[in-house]
């Protein structure tokens, strides 16, 4: 007998305070229509952030990073009302379910994971331990509440594939079968790739030295009319199918992004540009993206001038989500032989 977990989803994003397109198009668009889909959880993992000294440098970043995410969760249309907004601190079971789960972690699993090597880069003693078992408290994240769906990046499936073996194991090693669901990681289409606007190949990036290979999510009107202004094309005009568009890395990426914005399929897109020079469709791009990104961005500047206000929305999502996990620890506590 399988038990069937009610449909849950459940997803973060660390505090940074340059959230760009490619979080927008390829993250919070897709939760704003999935709150009117299923019951969400959304939250800020501000833990997460202190897995790298960038994230624990200054204490004050990171309040306001959290603060801002939660703004432009907001602005992009999560609503509050419907959907509990937290950050993963405020709710104390992530880290008491993530020691348990160090406990059915094996350190091989951890071993194989890509990006701890990434970022952990030459100097793997000198990282924390908590970025290597940062995937153990992702997990945590997910099944305290007992999620069964998990909308993220391509470069989080093995971080999902990593959760489900945890899960499977705990129902295995403490004979609780099915406690936890197998949740799915509900990796995001093609088109909502973001890519550098300075190099098709490499994903739009908080961390490129360029400030022009982004779209921050509050640039202004001309920030970001120039910045694609600037984006790098080649000589060729815009390609009339799709078939094309392969080996043109800029032009595949300024077209998705249009297609993205307008909510229109690429090939409508080569229908109306395909033949043209890129200039007069980067105006039109510039025109688009000014039109729907300014109002998110006046919408977290609105919401960040009242901090007490993002507080109150943080607190009662927090307390939603407590209430969740709060019943799913004492479940696990019972499980595992805790007393009380
Ligand atoms: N690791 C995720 C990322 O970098 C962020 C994250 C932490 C997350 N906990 C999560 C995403 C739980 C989904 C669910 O994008």
């Amino acid at each position: 007998m399988t038990a069937t977990h009610p449909q849950l989803v459940l997803s973060g994003m660390q505090p940074t305070n340059t959230l760009h397109l490619g979080n927008y198009l390829g993250a919070l668009k897709n939760w704003v229509r999935m709150q009117t889909e299923m019951p969400c959880l959304f939250c800020v993992v501000d833990m997460h952030a202190l897995t790298q000294e960038s994230g624990y440098a200054k204490a004050d970043d990171v309040r306001r990073a959290t603060r801002e995410v939660t703004a432009a969760y907001i602005a992009a249309g999560v609503d509050p009302k419907r959907t509990p907004l937290f950050a993963q601190s405020m709710v104390a079971e992530h880290a008491e379910l993530a020691w348990i789960f160090n406990c059915v972690a094996r350190l091989g699993w951890l071993d194989r994971m890509t990006q701890f090597k990434e970022k952990s880069g030459k100097h793997k003693e000198r990282s924390s331990a908590g970025l290597y078992t940062y995937p153990v408290l992702q997990a945590a994240d997910i099944l305290i509440y007992k999620a069964t769906h998990v909308p993220v990046g391509e470069d989080q499936r093995q971080h999902l594939e990593l959760t489900r073996d945890i899960a499977q194991k705990f129902n295995n090693d403490f004979a609780a079968p099915d406690f936890f669901p197998l949740p799915e990681a509900v990796i995001t289409g093609p088109g909502t790739r973001v890519m550098s606007l300075r190099d098709g190949s490499k994903k739009m990036s908080k961390s490129d030295e360029s400030d022009y290979s982004r779209i921050n999510l509050t640039d202004d009107a001309d920030a970001i009319a120039q910045k694609i202004r600037k984006a790098k094309t080649d000589p060729l005009p815009l390609p009339q199918s799709e078939k094309e568009l392969e080996g043109r890395p800029e032009a595949d990426n300024l077209i998705a992004i249009y297609a993205a914005l307008a909510e229109e399929p690429v090939a409508a897109v080569l229908a109306q540009y395909g033949g043209q020079q890129f200039s007069g469709f980067k105006n039109a791009l510039a025109e688009l993206a000014v039109a729907k990104l300014t109002p998110i961005a006046a919408e977290m500047r609105r919401l960040m001038a009242d901090t007490a206000e993002i507080d109150r929305i943080l607190k009662a999502g927090a307390e939603k989500a407590s209430t969740i996990a709060a019943a799913v620890m004492a479940d696990v506590k019972r499980i595992v032989g805790f007393v009380g």
